[in-house]
């Protein structure tokens, strides 16, 4: 079993070079399905999850090849599958995001429900119930989903309950080759939803966004692939911002073109941090003594992302003065808290709130990766931590940060992965 081993009390700065974002190429790859002809993906990020995703899209017929410098080129000359096997479905969450684009190529798919982090329950219904909408017959059974389109895909109107980000993809991909035009509205306004439809947009397909919620498909009859350069990962870049922060550094985040760097950036600059951005880099330099945050509040995106939850909790943790957390999106998602306490960290959990008191130090322990940002959390705490470290289950951590290892040692941590 992988495991970082982690010295604390280096500064974290210099230059980082940003990551592709994960939450960008994954539901961008299940597009593929629907486009034909070659796809070169740009900025792709290295990681477990990009790499599962390679492994569903092998398995319906595509040919995915990983070229140098983060290119990767994905064919497809049409499915010879339209179904998922289980122990490709329970890799990551985001394996669901292939039912839209399966059922639009192919007018059915079945898979089981996902794996990915375990946030507490991860229900699909929101998905189901706009596919059923669109004429498309759902049959749940043992943990499975059965879907077939008799009569075609039909674009519908769709209201969604929550702004739920999986849901808007899986109806986009639905809706895009459908006959007819889907409205989406309380659609989710996530970046990474933008990037999706600035590749299918290449891709031939018409999409309008009428206001932020809003989203109008009119269904054409074929898409062909093209060239996208993927979005980078703003949760990436708030994970190594807080490196920089929680170790008193100042750092240099390069390859951030394109990102809206103030709705993360707001965070770092009320608990003290001086940050400045221009169209390619993000500079951050942390604050003398970090200030707590009264309060932070889960919210759809333009809101305080949940992404960011357990690496802010991780900050925090050493900032002075109570800061207190809302998580309004899952309803498991403090798991990390216990590892951090297990660091000298003060913090306490009542239902969805969690009340962090600021601490002078944290101390280097034996901690286990709960999920991929509850991972992240317990290495921002390891480099501001005195004393070594140890990290287990270091795969959640992998799946969404490309060598994570590497990149912090390059900034100046003491840090090392053993297997
Ligand atoms: C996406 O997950 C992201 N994953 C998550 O990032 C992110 O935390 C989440 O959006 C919210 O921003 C990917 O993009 C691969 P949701 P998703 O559907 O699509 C409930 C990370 O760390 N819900 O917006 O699963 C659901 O249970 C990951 O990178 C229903 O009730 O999120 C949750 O409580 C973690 N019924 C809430 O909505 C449904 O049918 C938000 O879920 C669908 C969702």
């Amino acid at each position: 079993m992988n495991r970082l081993i982690i010295k604390g009390g280096n500064r974290i700065g210099g230059e980082i070079k940003l990551q592709g974002a994960k939450n960008s190429i994954l539901p961008i790859m299940s597009a593929t399905v629907l486009a034909k002809g070659e796809t070169i993906l740009k900025n792709c990020p290295e990681l477990s999850d990009v790499y599962a995703a390679g492994r569903i899209l092998t398995h319906l017929g595509c040919r995915v090849r990983k070229e140098k410098d983060g290119v990767l080129s994905i064919s497809n000359n049409g499915l010879d599958k339209c179904s998922i096997p289980d122990k490709l479905m329970c890799e990551m969450r985001s394996s669901i995001i292939f039912l839209g684009a399966v059922l639009g190529e192919c007018g059915e798919c079945s898979l089981c429900f996902p794996g990915g982090c375990q946030l507490g329950p991860r229900p699909l219904d929101i998905h189901l119930s706009a596919l059923r909408k669109m004429g498309v017959n759902v049959v749940e059974e043992h943990g499975c989903i059965k879907c077939r389109t008799p009569h075609g895909i039909k674009g519908s109107n769709i209201m969604l309950p929550f702004p739920s980000v999986g849901a808007t993809e899986n109806i986009i991909l639905a809706a895009v080759r459908a006959s007819g035009d889907t409205e989406i509205r309380n659609a989710a306004r996530e970046p990474e939803i933008h990037d999706l439809l600035s590749y299918l947009r290449a891709c031939g397909a018409k999409i309008e966004c009428a206001g932020e919620s809003t989203i109008h498909i009119s269904g054409v009859s074929s898409l062909h692939g093209c060239e996208h350069s993927i979005m980078p990962d703003r949760i990436a870049a708030a994970t190594y911002m807080a490196a920089s922060a929680v170790t008193d550094g100042a750092l240099r985040l390069t390859n951030t073109g394109g990102l809206d760097a103030d709705s993360f950036s707001v965070f770092f600059e009320q608990m003290g941090c001086s940050v400045y951005h221009d169209q390619e880099s993000i500079y951050i330099k942390s604050g003398k003594k970090l200030k707590a945050i009264k309060s932070l509040k889960t919210m759809p995106y333009p809101g305080f992302p949940t992404d960011m939850q357990a690496i802010m909790m991780a900050v925090l943790s050493r900032a002075e003065g109570t800061s207190v957390f809302e998580e309004n999106i899952f309803e498991s998602r403090y798991k990390h808290v216990d590892a951090l306490n297990k660091m000298g960290a003060d913090i306490k959990v009542y239902g969805k709130i969690a009340v962090v008191e600021g601490v002078n130090r944290l101390y280097g322990a034996d901690v286990r990766a709960t999920d991929l940002r509850g991972g992240a959390s317990m290495v921002l705490a390891a480099l501001s931590a005195e004393g070594t470290t140890t990290i287990s289950d270091i795969n959640h951590i992998d799946r969404g940060y490309e060598k994570i290892d590497v990149i912090l040692s390059s900034a100046g941590a003491e840090i090392e992965r053993k297997s």
